[in-house]
Protein backbone atom coordinates (compact mmCIF):
# COMPACT_ATOMS: atom_id res chain seq x y z
CA UNK A 1 0.00 0.00 0.00
CA UNK A 2 2.73 1.97 0.74
CA UNK A 3 4.49 1.89 -2.19
CA UNK A 4 1.41 2.27 -3.99
CA UNK A 5 0.91 5.66 -2.21
CA UNK A 6 4.72 6.86 -2.74
CA UNK A 7 5.03 5.99 -6.78
CA UNK A 8 1.74 8.33 -7.52
CA UNK A 9 2.25 11.59 -9.05
CA UNK A 10 -1.37 13.43 -9.31
CA UNK A 11 -0.99 16.75 -10.56
CA UNK A 12 -2.57 19.56 -12.97
CA UNK A 13 -0.80 21.50 -15.93
CA UNK A 14 -2.49 24.84 -15.78
CA UNK A 15 -1.76 28.11 -18.25
CA UNK A 16 -3.29 30.84 -19.64
CA UNK A 17 -4.99 29.75 -22.98
CA UNK A 18 -2.39 29.37 -26.11
CA UNK A 19 1.02 28.77 -23.73
CA UNK A 20 0.58 24.82 -24.81
CA UNK A 21 -1.32 23.57 -22.47
CA UNK A 22 -2.46 20.60 -24.64
CA UNK A 23 0.82 20.33 -26.79
CA UNK A 24 2.84 19.65 -23.12
CA UNK A 25 -0.14 17.33 -22.10
CA UNK A 26 0.53 15.28 -25.19
CA UNK A 27 3.72 15.07 -25.18
CA UNK A 28 3.98 13.83 -21.39
CA UNK A 29 1.92 11.25 -23.00
CA UNK A 30 3.81 9.77 -25.66
CA UNK A 31 6.57 9.54 -22.96
CA UNK A 32 4.24 7.30 -20.76
CA UNK A 33 3.54 5.37 -23.64
CA UNK A 34 -0.37 5.90 -23.69
CA UNK A 35 -0.16 7.60 -27.26
CA UNK A 36 1.59 6.89 -30.67
CA UNK A 37 1.86 9.72 -32.65
CA UNK A 38 1.34 13.58 -31.48
CA UNK A 39 -1.69 14.84 -32.88
CA UNK A 40 -3.81 12.04 -31.06
CA UNK A 41 -4.89 13.93 -28.14
CA UNK A 42 -6.62 16.82 -30.31
CA UNK A 43 -7.79 14.43 -32.22
CA UNK A 44 -9.92 12.89 -29.53
CA UNK A 45 -10.64 16.33 -28.31
CA UNK A 46 -12.54 16.40 -31.61
CA UNK A 47 -14.21 13.66 -31.29
CA UNK A 48 -15.37 13.80 -28.30
CA UNK A 49 -17.32 16.67 -29.45
CA UNK A 50 -18.65 15.08 -32.29
CA UNK A 51 -20.09 11.83 -30.20
CA UNK A 52 -21.80 14.44 -27.32
CA UNK A 53 -24.55 16.56 -28.03
CA UNK A 54 -24.07 19.24 -25.68
CA UNK A 55 -20.65 19.67 -26.39
CA UNK A 56 -21.87 21.39 -29.66
CA UNK A 57 -21.27 24.22 -27.83
CA UNK A 58 -17.31 23.12 -27.59
CA UNK A 59 -17.17 21.50 -31.28
CA UNK A 60 -18.17 25.80 -32.19
CA UNK A 61 -16.41 27.20 -30.09
CA UNK A 62 -12.98 24.95 -30.57
CA UNK A 63 -12.73 25.45 -27.12
CA UNK A 64 -12.35 22.27 -24.14
CA UNK A 65 -15.21 22.82 -22.04
CA UNK A 66 -15.04 19.14 -20.14
CA UNK A 67 -12.13 18.58 -17.26
CA UNK A 68 -10.52 15.10 -17.88
CA UNK A 69 -8.19 12.51 -16.30
CA UNK A 70 -5.20 11.28 -18.18
CA UNK A 71 -2.92 8.62 -16.62
CA UNK A 72 0.24 6.55 -17.47
CA UNK A 73 3.28 4.60 -16.24
CA UNK A 74 6.74 5.82 -16.37
CA UNK A 75 9.57 4.41 -15.04
CA UNK A 76 8.75 2.95 -11.58
CA UNK A 77 5.67 5.87 -10.89
CA UNK A 78 2.23 6.18 -12.00
CA UNK A 79 1.79 9.81 -13.25
CA UNK A 80 -1.57 10.43 -12.95
CA UNK A 81 -2.61 14.02 -15.32
CA UNK A 82 -5.70 16.48 -14.35
CA UNK A 83 -6.20 18.07 -17.29
CA UNK A 84 -8.24 21.50 -17.15
CA UNK A 85 -10.50 23.64 -19.34
CA UNK A 86 -8.93 25.42 -21.83
CA UNK A 87 -10.81 28.23 -22.07
CA UNK A 88 -11.27 30.83 -19.11
CA UNK A 89 -14.52 31.13 -18.81
CA UNK A 90 -14.22 28.09 -16.96
CA UNK A 91 -11.95 29.27 -15.15
CA UNK A 92 -13.87 27.82 -11.54
CA UNK A 93 -13.90 24.36 -13.04
CA UNK A 94 -9.94 24.49 -13.31
CA UNK A 95 -10.13 26.18 -9.66
CA UNK A 96 -11.77 22.81 -8.24
CA UNK A 97 -8.94 20.68 -9.78
CA UNK A 98 -6.50 22.10 -7.89
CA UNK A 99 -8.42 20.69 -4.99
CA UNK A 100 -7.69 17.26 -6.19
CA UNK A 101 -3.89 17.71 -7.24
CA UNK A 102 -0.81 17.11 -5.03
CA UNK A 103 1.29 19.83 -7.32
CA UNK A 104 1.07 21.51 -10.41
CA UNK A 105 3.14 22.79 -13.88
CA UNK A 106 2.48 25.85 -15.16
CA UNK A 107 3.00 26.70 -18.69
CA UNK A 108 4.50 29.90 -19.19
CA UNK A 109 4.38 31.22 -23.27
CA UNK A 110 7.86 32.80 -23.39
CA UNK A 111 6.93 35.21 -25.39
CA UNK A 112 3.97 36.67 -23.57
CA UNK A 113 5.51 36.07 -20.33
CA UNK A 114 3.41 35.69 -17.25
CA UNK A 115 -0.64 36.44 -18.31
CA UNK A 116 -3.88 37.43 -16.22
CA UNK A 117 -5.08 33.26 -16.00
CA UNK A 118 -1.89 31.90 -15.05
CA UNK A 119 -1.85 34.79 -11.87
CA UNK A 120 -5.52 34.32 -11.14
CA UNK A 121 -4.15 30.03 -11.05
CA UNK A 122 -1.22 31.02 -9.01
CA UNK A 123 -3.20 32.68 -6.15
CA UNK A 124 -5.39 29.02 -5.94
CA UNK A 125 -2.41 27.09 -5.54
CA UNK A 126 -0.77 29.87 -2.99
CA UNK A 127 -4.05 29.47 -0.96
CA UNK A 128 -3.52 25.55 -0.89
CA UNK A 129 0.28 25.54 -0.44
CA UNK A 130 0.45 23.60 -3.93
CA UNK A 131 4.29 22.84 -5.31
CA UNK A 132 4.68 24.08 -8.53
CA UNK A 133 7.16 23.59 -10.89
CA UNK A 134 7.29 26.11 -14.09
CA UNK A 135 7.84 25.24 -18.09
CA UNK A 136 8.55 28.20 -20.23
CA UNK A 137 7.37 27.09 -23.55
CA UNK A 138 8.02 27.87 -27.01
CA UNK A 139 11.51 28.91 -26.70
CA UNK A 140 12.25 28.04 -30.46
CA UNK A 141 10.52 31.68 -30.73
CA UNK A 142 11.98 34.96 -30.55
CA UNK A 143 10.94 35.81 -26.46
CA UNK A 144 12.15 37.28 -23.90
CA UNK A 145 15.36 37.37 -21.83
CA UNK A 146 15.17 34.64 -19.44
CA UNK A 147 16.28 36.31 -16.69
CA UNK A 148 13.48 39.02 -17.40
CA UNK A 149 10.97 35.96 -17.47
CA UNK A 150 12.32 35.11 -14.47
CA UNK A 151 11.99 38.56 -12.54
CA UNK A 152 8.38 38.56 -14.06
CA UNK A 153 7.23 35.12 -12.71
CA UNK A 154 8.54 36.16 -9.02
CA UNK A 155 7.16 39.66 -8.88
CA UNK A 156 4.03 38.49 -10.72
CA UNK A 157 3.49 35.34 -9.72
CA UNK A 158 4.35 36.29 -6.07
CA UNK A 159 7.24 32.86 -6.15
CA UNK A 160 10.47 32.22 -5.41
CA UNK A 161 12.09 30.49 -9.00
CA UNK A 162 15.18 28.51 -8.87
CA UNK A 163 16.04 27.43 -13.03
CA UNK A 164 16.69 23.87 -13.06
CA UNK A 165 17.35 24.30 -16.93
CA UNK A 166 18.35 27.06 -18.88
CA UNK A 167 18.14 27.93 -22.64
CA UNK A 168 21.31 28.65 -25.05
CA UNK A 169 19.71 31.28 -27.45
CA UNK A 170 16.25 31.02 -28.46
CA UNK A 171 14.14 31.46 -31.55
CA UNK A 172 16.09 30.61 -34.35
CA UNK A 173 19.24 30.54 -33.15
CA UNK A 174 18.04 28.24 -30.12
CA UNK A 175 20.71 25.76 -29.56
CA UNK A 176 19.41 23.42 -26.65
CA UNK A 177 18.95 23.62 -22.78
CA UNK A 178 21.76 23.43 -20.15
CA UNK A 179 19.97 20.41 -17.77
CA UNK A 180 21.59 22.07 -14.41
CA UNK A 181 19.33 19.19 -12.65
CA UNK A 182 21.03 16.90 -13.99
CA UNK A 183 24.68 18.75 -15.18
CA UNK A 184 24.00 17.73 -19.22
CA UNK A 185 23.90 19.52 -22.07
CA UNK A 186 20.38 19.14 -24.13
CA UNK A 187 21.62 19.63 -27.46
CA UNK A 188 18.16 21.03 -29.81
CA UNK A 189 18.33 19.85 -33.64
CA UNK A 190 16.09 21.69 -35.31
CA UNK A 191 15.74 19.03 -38.58
CA UNK A 192 15.11 16.16 -36.46
CA UNK A 193 12.24 17.81 -34.55
CA UNK A 194 10.96 14.95 -32.40
CA UNK A 195 14.69 13.89 -30.70
CA UNK A 196 16.20 15.30 -28.17
CA UNK A 197 20.30 14.67 -28.77
CA UNK A 198 21.70 14.34 -25.26
CA UNK A 199 25.22 15.36 -24.68
CA UNK A 200 27.16 14.75 -21.22
CA UNK A 201 29.63 17.51 -21.47
CA UNK A 202 31.26 19.37 -18.06
CA UNK A 203 30.57 22.75 -18.11
CA UNK A 204 34.32 23.98 -17.76
CA UNK A 205 35.38 21.86 -21.00
CA UNK A 206 36.78 22.28 -24.49
CA UNK A 207 33.84 19.69 -25.20
CA UNK A 208 31.63 22.47 -24.72
CA UNK A 209 33.25 24.87 -26.91
CA UNK A 210 33.34 22.28 -29.41
CA UNK A 211 28.93 21.74 -28.98
CA UNK A 212 28.11 25.37 -28.96
CA UNK A 213 30.72 27.20 -30.09
CA UNK A 214 33.27 29.32 -27.72
CA UNK A 215 30.86 32.40 -27.31
CA UNK A 216 27.57 30.75 -26.48
CA UNK A 217 29.69 28.19 -24.31
CA UNK A 218 31.17 31.47 -22.66
CA UNK A 219 27.88 32.85 -22.30
CA UNK A 220 26.02 30.25 -20.93
CA UNK A 221 29.24 29.86 -18.39
CA UNK A 222 28.51 33.75 -17.00
CA UNK A 223 24.91 33.16 -16.79
CA UNK A 224 25.17 29.63 -14.82
CA UNK A 225 27.68 32.04 -12.33
CA UNK A 226 25.03 34.38 -12.64
CA UNK A 227 21.81 32.27 -10.85
CA UNK A 228 24.40 30.65 -8.98
CA UNK A 229 24.55 33.64 -7.30
CA UNK A 230 21.21 35.23 -7.69
CA UNK A 231 19.10 31.75 -6.90
CA UNK A 232 19.71 29.88 -4.11
CA UNK A 233 20.77 26.26 -4.42
CA UNK A 234 17.94 24.18 -5.09
CA UNK A 235 16.49 22.49 -2.25
CA UNK A 236 13.71 19.65 -2.47
CA UNK A 237 12.09 21.04 0.40
CA UNK A 238 11.52 24.35 -0.66
CA UNK A 239 9.62 22.99 -3.31
CA UNK A 240 7.60 20.60 -1.67
CA UNK A 241 7.17 23.27 1.16
CA UNK A 242 6.24 25.74 -1.95
CA UNK A 243 8.32 28.07 -0.77
CA UNK A 244 10.07 28.18 -4.41
CA UNK A 245 9.31 26.75 -7.86
CA UNK A 246 11.69 24.79 -9.86
CA UNK A 247 11.89 26.18 -14.08
CA UNK A 248 12.82 24.82 -17.10
CA UNK A 249 12.95 26.10 -20.69
CA UNK A 250 11.81 24.34 -23.72
CA UNK A 251 9.70 23.64 -26.94
CA UNK A 252 6.68 21.27 -25.93
CA UNK A 253 5.95 21.42 -29.74
CA UNK A 254 9.51 20.54 -30.60
CA UNK A 255 9.24 18.14 -27.86
CA UNK A 256 12.47 19.37 -26.43
CA UNK A 257 12.60 19.94 -22.62
CA UNK A 258 10.41 17.94 -22.00
CA UNK A 259 11.81 15.19 -20.97
CA UNK A 260 14.10 16.68 -18.64
CA UNK A 261 10.89 17.86 -16.93
CA UNK A 262 9.29 14.51 -16.59
CA UNK A 263 12.55 13.21 -15.41
CA UNK A 264 12.61 15.48 -12.91
CA UNK A 265 9.41 15.97 -12.12
CA UNK A 266 8.79 12.08 -11.18
CA UNK A 267 11.87 12.25 -8.83
CA UNK A 268 10.65 15.61 -6.77
CA UNK A 269 7.02 16.12 -7.08
CA UNK A 270 5.07 14.64 -4.11
CA UNK A 271 3.21 11.86 -3.64
CA UNK A 272 -0.57 12.12 -2.26
CA UNK A 273 -0.47 14.54 0.58
CA UNK A 274 -2.33 14.62 3.95
CA UNK A 275 -5.86 15.95 3.35
CA UNK A 276 -7.83 18.36 5.83
CA UNK A 277 -11.64 17.25 6.55
CA UNK A 278 -13.13 19.46 8.93
CA UNK A 279 -12.62 17.01 11.45
CA UNK A 280 -9.00 16.03 11.31
CA UNK A 281 -6.13 15.19 9.21
CA UNK A 282 -6.61 12.36 6.82
CA UNK A 283 -3.29 10.91 5.85
CA UNK A 284 -3.45 8.33 2.45
CA UNK A 285 -1.78 5.63 3.92
CA UNK A 286 -4.79 5.37 6.68
CA UNK A 287 -5.98 1.82 6.07
CA UNK A 288 -10.06 3.08 5.74
CA UNK A 289 -10.97 4.63 2.26
CA UNK A 290 -11.84 8.06 2.28
CA UNK A 291 -12.48 10.19 -0.49
CA UNK A 292 -13.91 13.10 -2.53
CA UNK A 293 -16.02 14.86 -5.32
CA UNK A 294 -14.41 17.44 -7.27
CA UNK A 295 -15.97 17.71 -10.43
CA UNK A 296 -18.89 16.12 -12.85
CA UNK A 297 -19.29 15.95 -15.70
CA UNK A 298 -22.27 15.87 -17.70
CA UNK A 299 -23.12 13.57 -20.49
CA UNK A 300 -19.65 12.30 -21.52
CA UNK A 301 -21.64 9.76 -23.66
CA UNK A 302 -24.84 10.93 -25.05
CA UNK A 303 -26.18 7.56 -25.36
CA UNK A 304 -26.50 7.45 -20.95
CA UNK A 305 -27.88 10.56 -19.31
CA UNK A 306 -25.90 10.20 -16.04
CA UNK A 307 -22.86 11.56 -15.18
CA UNK A 308 -19.97 11.56 -13.87
CA UNK A 309 -18.78 11.94 -10.80
CA UNK A 310 -14.87 12.11 -9.96
CA UNK A 311 -13.51 11.24 -6.95
CA UNK A 312 -9.76 11.72 -5.57
CA UNK A 313 -9.06 8.93 -3.26
CA UNK A 314 -7.31 10.38 0.31
CA UNK A 315 -6.16 7.42 2.10
CA UNK A 316 -7.13 3.49 2.07
CA UNK A 317 -7.38 1.50 -0.84
CA UNK A 318 -11.08 1.77 -2.73
CA UNK A 319 -12.61 -1.37 -4.14
CA UNK A 320 -15.05 -2.02 -6.66
CA UNK A 321 -18.58 -2.71 -4.93
CA UNK A 322 -17.55 -1.87 -1.47
CA UNK A 323 -20.16 -0.39 0.65
CA UNK A 324 -18.90 2.62 1.16
CA UNK A 325 -20.84 6.13 3.00
CA UNK A 326 -22.17 8.84 1.41
CA UNK A 327 -21.72 10.91 4.42
CA UNK A 328 -23.97 14.32 3.10
CA UNK A 329 -27.20 12.27 2.88
CA UNK A 330 -25.83 8.98 5.27
CA UNK A 331 -26.66 6.07 2.51
CA UNK A 332 -24.96 3.36 2.22
CA UNK A 333 -23.33 3.38 -2.05
CA UNK A 334 -22.04 0.73 -3.88
CA UNK A 335 -19.83 1.50 -7.07
CA UNK A 336 -20.18 -1.64 -9.98
CA UNK A 337 -18.47 0.17 -12.43
CA UNK A 338 -15.74 2.63 -11.45
CA UNK A 339 -13.98 3.71 -14.04
CA UNK A 340 -9.95 4.87 -14.44
CA UNK A 341 -9.26 7.15 -17.62
CA UNK A 342 -6.48 7.09 -20.18
CA UNK A 343 -5.26 9.08 -23.13
CA UNK A 344 -8.04 7.83 -25.44
CA UNK A 345 -10.03 4.96 -23.22
CA UNK A 346 -12.01 4.57 -19.89
CA UNK A 347 -12.10 1.26 -18.59
CA UNK A 348 -13.22 -0.43 -15.25
CA UNK A 349 -11.08 -0.96 -12.11
CA UNK A 350 -11.08 -3.08 -9.54
CA UNK A 351 -9.99 -1.21 -6.73
CA UNK A 352 -7.50 2.35 -6.70
CA UNK A 353 -5.18 4.29 -4.57
CA UNK A 354 -4.33 7.56 -3.14
CA UNK A 355 -3.55 10.00 -5.55
CA UNK A 356 -5.67 8.52 -7.98
CA UNK A 357 -9.04 9.60 -8.93
CA UNK A 358 -11.89 7.53 -10.38
CA UNK A 359 -14.60 8.14 -12.42
CA UNK A 360 -18.22 6.98 -10.52
CA UNK A 361 -21.77 7.01 -12.10
CA UNK A 362 -23.76 9.46 -10.89
CA UNK A 363 -27.15 10.28 -11.35
CA UNK A 364 -27.37 13.13 -9.26
CA UNK A 365 -26.57 11.79 -6.10
CA UNK A 366 -23.59 13.37 -6.14
CA UNK A 367 -22.63 17.28 -4.91
CA UNK A 368 -19.02 19.12 -5.91
CA UNK A 369 -17.65 18.38 -2.44
CA UNK A 370 -19.64 15.36 -1.23
CA UNK A 371 -17.66 12.79 1.04
CA UNK A 372 -16.58 9.13 1.07
CA UNK A 373 -15.84 6.99 3.90
CA UNK A 374 -16.15 3.58 5.32
CA UNK A 375 -18.58 4.83 7.99
CA UNK A 376 -16.59 7.72 9.08
CA UNK A 377 -18.57 11.35 9.54
CA UNK A 378 -16.11 13.23 7.91
CA UNK A 379 -16.47 16.04 5.59
CA UNK A 380 -13.61 17.42 3.35
CA UNK A 381 -12.78 20.84 3.20
CA UNK A 382 -13.34 21.74 -0.51
CA UNK A 383 -12.34 25.04 -2.16
CA UNK A 384 -14.49 28.27 -1.51
CA UNK A 385 -16.21 29.40 -4.80
CA UNK A 386 -15.39 32.84 -5.51
CA UNK A 387 -17.16 36.01 -5.81
CA UNK A 388 -18.41 35.51 -9.42
CA UNK A 389 -17.90 37.93 -12.17
CA UNK A 390 -20.83 38.24 -14.29
CA UNK A 391 -24.31 38.06 -13.15
CA UNK A 392 -27.84 37.17 -15.03
CA UNK A 393 -31.23 36.86 -13.53
CA UNK A 394 -32.73 33.96 -15.08
CA UNK A 395 -36.42 33.71 -16.23
CA UNK A 396 -38.56 31.10 -17.15
CA UNK A 397 -39.28 31.15 -20.81
CA UNK A 398 -42.02 28.32 -20.98
CA UNK A 399 -44.70 28.41 -18.19
CA UNK A 400 -45.36 25.29 -18.53
CA UNK A 401 -41.88 23.96 -17.68
CA UNK A 402 -41.29 25.85 -14.11
CA UNK A 403 -40.25 22.34 -12.32
CA UNK A 404 -38.05 21.54 -15.20
CA UNK A 405 -36.15 24.32 -14.83
CA UNK A 406 -36.08 24.51 -11.14
CA UNK A 407 -34.98 20.67 -11.36
CA UNK A 408 -32.27 21.60 -13.92
CA UNK A 409 -30.70 24.87 -12.32
CA UNK A 410 -30.16 22.95 -9.19
CA UNK A 411 -28.51 20.21 -10.39
CA UNK A 412 -26.26 22.12 -12.84
CA UNK A 413 -25.77 24.41 -9.16
CA UNK A 414 -24.95 21.00 -7.45
CA UNK A 415 -22.17 20.68 -10.48
CA UNK A 416 -20.49 23.61 -9.57
CA UNK A 417 -21.34 25.10 -13.41
CA UNK A 418 -22.34 28.62 -11.95
CA UNK A 419 -23.36 30.28 -8.55
CA UNK A 420 -26.80 31.02 -7.71
CA UNK A 421 -28.34 33.85 -5.61
CA UNK A 422 -31.52 34.95 -4.33
CA UNK A 423 -32.19 38.72 -4.24
CA UNK A 424 -33.77 39.58 -1.13
CA UNK A 425 -35.63 42.34 -2.59
CA UNK A 426 -37.42 41.09 -5.32
CA UNK A 427 -36.90 37.12 -4.80
CA UNK A 428 -35.90 36.97 -8.06
CA UNK A 429 -33.06 33.98 -9.18
CA UNK A 430 -29.76 35.73 -10.14
CA UNK A 431 -26.79 33.18 -12.02
CA UNK A 432 -23.26 34.35 -11.17
CA UNK A 433 -20.33 32.81 -13.02
CA UNK A 434 -16.16 33.86 -14.31
CA UNK A 435 -17.08 34.04 -18.25
CA UNK A 436 -20.19 34.69 -20.36
CA UNK A 437 -19.68 31.25 -22.58
CA UNK A 438 -21.30 29.53 -19.38
CA UNK A 439 -24.63 31.39 -19.40
CA UNK A 440 -24.71 29.45 -22.50
CA UNK A 441 -23.99 26.14 -21.68
CA UNK A 442 -26.60 26.64 -19.10
CA UNK A 443 -29.16 27.62 -21.29
CA UNK A 444 -28.26 24.74 -23.44
CA UNK A 445 -28.34 22.19 -21.11
CA UNK A 446 -31.06 23.32 -19.24
CA UNK A 447 -33.34 22.67 -22.93
CA UNK A 448 -31.60 19.18 -23.47
CA UNK A 449 -31.03 17.70 -20.52
CA UNK A 450 -34.09 19.34 -18.66
CA UNK A 451 -36.66 20.32 -21.60
CA UNK A 452 -36.79 23.59 -19.95
CA UNK A 453 -36.16 27.14 -21.54
CA UNK A 454 -34.88 30.04 -19.77
CA UNK A 455 -33.76 33.66 -20.73
CA UNK A 456 -31.37 36.13 -19.26
CA UNK A 457 -31.57 39.33 -18.12
CA UNK A 458 -28.85 40.96 -18.17
CA UNK A 459 -27.95 42.63 -14.46
CA UNK A 460 -24.71 45.25 -14.32
CA UNK A 461 -22.93 44.31 -11.01
CA UNK A 462 -19.50 44.71 -9.88
CA UNK A 463 -19.16 41.61 -7.22
CA UNK A 464 -21.27 39.62 -5.04
CA UNK A 465 -19.50 39.66 -1.26
CA UNK A 466 -20.71 37.80 1.32
CA UNK A 467 -20.94 39.98 4.30
CA UNK A 468 -20.57 38.95 7.98
CA UNK A 469 -20.04 40.84 11.38
CA UNK A 470 -19.18 40.57 15.29
CA UNK A 471 -21.76 43.55 15.33
CA UNK A 472 -24.98 42.36 14.71
CA UNK A 473 -26.56 45.54 15.00
CA UNK A 474 -24.58 47.50 12.00
CA UNK A 475 -24.93 44.33 9.98
CA UNK A 476 -28.78 44.61 10.55
CA UNK A 477 -28.36 48.61 9.75
CA UNK A 478 -26.56 48.27 6.52
CA UNK A 479 -28.59 45.03 5.03
CA UNK A 480 -31.38 47.99 5.83
CA UNK A 481 -29.53 50.46 3.88
CA UNK A 482 -28.69 48.30 0.98
CA UNK A 483 -32.19 46.37 0.74
CA UNK A 484 -32.24 46.81 -2.81
CA UNK A 485 -29.15 44.76 -3.21
CA UNK A 486 -29.04 41.97 -0.37
CA UNK A 487 -29.24 38.58 -1.74
CA UNK A 488 -28.62 35.00 -0.13
CA UNK A 489 -26.49 32.34 -1.47
CA UNK A 490 -27.81 28.29 -1.49
CA UNK A 491 -26.36 28.22 2.04
CA UNK A 492 -29.04 30.78 3.62
CA UNK A 493 -25.41 33.12 3.82
CA UNK A 494 -25.94 36.98 2.74
CA UNK A 495 -24.45 38.37 -0.25
CA UNK A 496 -23.84 41.95 -1.10
CA UNK A 497 -24.26 42.75 -4.71
CA UNK A 498 -22.27 45.45 -5.48
CA UNK A 499 -22.54 47.41 -8.64
CA UNK A 500 -19.57 49.80 -8.07
CA UNK A 501 -16.39 49.38 -6.78
CA UNK A 502 -16.94 52.60 -5.51
CA UNK A 503 -20.29 51.72 -3.69
CA UNK A 504 -18.19 48.90 -2.16
CA UNK A 505 -15.58 51.30 -1.22
CA UNK A 506 -17.74 53.35 0.26
CA UNK A 507 -19.62 50.70 2.05
CA UNK A 508 -16.17 49.17 3.66
CA UNK A 509 -15.42 52.71 4.93
CA UNK A 510 -18.86 53.42 6.31
CA UNK A 511 -19.59 49.89 7.87
CA UNK A 512 -16.47 49.19 9.60
CA UNK A 513 -17.46 46.02 11.82
CA UNK A 514 -18.35 44.62 8.50
CA UNK A 515 -16.36 42.05 6.63
CA UNK A 516 -17.04 41.85 3.26
CA UNK A 517 -15.42 38.39 1.89
CA UNK A 518 -14.68 38.06 -2.00
CA UNK A 519 -14.77 33.77 -1.21
CA UNK A 520 -17.22 32.11 0.50
CA UNK A 521 -15.14 30.17 3.02
CA UNK A 522 -13.69 32.62 5.61
P1 LIG B 1 -3.28 25.50 -24.73
O1 LIG B 1 -3.67 24.07 -24.55
O2 LIG B 1 -2.46 26.03 -23.58
O3 LIG B 1 -4.37 26.41 -25.10
O4 LIG B 1 -2.23 25.57 -25.94
P2 LIG B 1 -1.94 24.54 -27.12
O5 LIG B 1 -1.13 23.40 -26.63
O6 LIG B 1 -3.20 24.23 -27.85
O7 LIG B 1 -0.97 25.43 -27.99
C1 LIG B 1 -1.38 26.67 -28.54
C2 LIG B 1 -0.61 26.93 -29.81
O8 LIG B 1 0.78 27.07 -29.53
C3 LIG B 1 -0.73 25.82 -30.83
O9 LIG B 1 -0.71 26.40 -32.10
C4 LIG B 1 0.55 25.03 -30.60
O10 LIG B 1 0.93 24.30 -31.75
C5 LIG B 1 1.53 26.15 -30.30
N1 LIG B 1 2.70 25.69 -29.53
C6 LIG B 1 2.72 24.88 -28.45
N2 LIG B 1 3.98 24.66 -28.02
C7 LIG B 1 4.80 25.36 -28.85
C8 LIG B 1 6.21 25.51 -28.95
O11 LIG B 1 6.99 24.99 -28.17
N3 LIG B 1 6.67 26.32 -29.94
C9 LIG B 1 5.84 26.92 -30.84
N4 LIG B 1 6.40 27.66 -31.77
N5 LIG B 1 4.50 26.78 -30.78
C10 LIG B 1 3.98 26.01 -29.82
P3 LIG B 1 -2.00 26.60 -32.96
O12 LIG B 1 -1.57 27.17 -34.25
O13 LIG B 1 -3.01 27.35 -32.16
O14 LIG B 1 -2.56 25.15 -33.10
P4 LIG B 1 -2.08 24.01 -34.07
O15 LIG B 1 -2.79 24.30 -35.33
O16 LIG B 1 -0.59 24.10 -34.19
O17 LIG B 1 -2.53 22.77 -33.41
Amino acid sequence: MLDEIKRRRTFAIISHPDAGKTTLTEKLLLFGGQIQVAGAVKSNKIKKTATSDWMEIEKQRGISVTTSVMEFDYKQYKVNILDTPGHQDFAEDTFRTLTAVDSVIIVVDGAKGVEAQTRKLMEVCRMRNTPVIVYINKMDREGRDPFDLLDEIESELQIKVRPLSWPIEQGIRFKGVYNIYEEKLNLYQPSKQVVTEKVQVDINSKELDSNIGEALANKLRTDLELIDGVYTKFDVDDYLNANIAPVFFGSALNNFGVQELLDCFVEIAPSPRPVEAEEREVKPEEEKFTGFIFKITANIDPNHRSCVAFCKVCSGKFVRNAPYKHVRNGKTVRFSSPTQFMAQKKSTIEEAYPGDIIGLPDNGTFKIGDTLTEGEELHFKGLPSFSPEMFKYIENADPMKTKQLNKGVDQLMDEGVAQLFINQFNGRKLIGTVGQLQFEVIQYRLLNEYNAACRWEPLSLYKACWVESDNAEELEAFKKRKYQFMAKDREGRDVFLADSNYVLQMAQIDFKSIKFHFTSEF
